[in-house]
């Protein structure tokens, strides 16, 4: 890990975060604040198709470092959230909220069923050269926060 950026309150470290979780002290964190991949591939991106947002394991690291009583919020996108949940949720946590940020404007992150058509009938659309709207501009966008709790309430076998 990359000791990235500091003052007197705070140290940012900039690296994978299964490795920083794995040297911060059991039971020394009041919460988890993420914004994880949507295992989307967005763009092509490598790190939005690695699937460390749907592996339990991710999320048992993240409950270990949490204080009694801790929380975890993690965002999600509207197609692929409910994995992430149910990821967090195996990992021993509770849902204790689920919370809808409604836009309409921004970045849409929903399917575009102009480039899926194109995808399906075997059209590269990163080439440029797709006759179909690439769907830039205002839409609608869901993002997912859950809210994820109750260390103390829970009985991990
Ligand atoms: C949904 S994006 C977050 C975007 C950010 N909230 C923003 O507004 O720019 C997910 C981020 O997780 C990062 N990421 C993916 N795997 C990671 C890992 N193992 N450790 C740390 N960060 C990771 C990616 O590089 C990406 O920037």
């Amino acid at each position: 890990m990359e000791l990235y950026s500091s003052n007197d309150s705070y140290k940012l470290y900039k690296g994978d975060m299964r490795n920083m979780l794995d040297v911060i002290k059991k039971e020394s964190i009041d919460a988890v604040l993420t914004d994880p991949p949507y295992e989307l591939n967005f763009m092509n991106k490598g790190w939005d198709n690695s699937g460390i947002a749907f592996q339990t394991e991710t999320w048992q690291k993240c409950y270990e470092v949490l204080k009694p009583g801790g929380y975890l919020l993690a965002f999600g996108g509207s197609r692929t959230f409910h994995r992430i949940a149910c990821a967090i949720e195996d990992a021993g946590f509770e849902i204790r909220d689920t919370i809808m940020w409604l836009y309409g404007s921004g970045f849409p992150k929903s399917m575009n069923i102009g480039l899926a058509l194109d995808k399906k009938n075997g059209i590269d659309n990163r080439t440029g050269n797709i006759k179909t709207d690439g769907g830039v501009g205002g839409g609608v966008e869901l993002l997912v926060m859950i809210i994820m709790n109750g260390k103390e309430n829970m009985k991990k076998e």
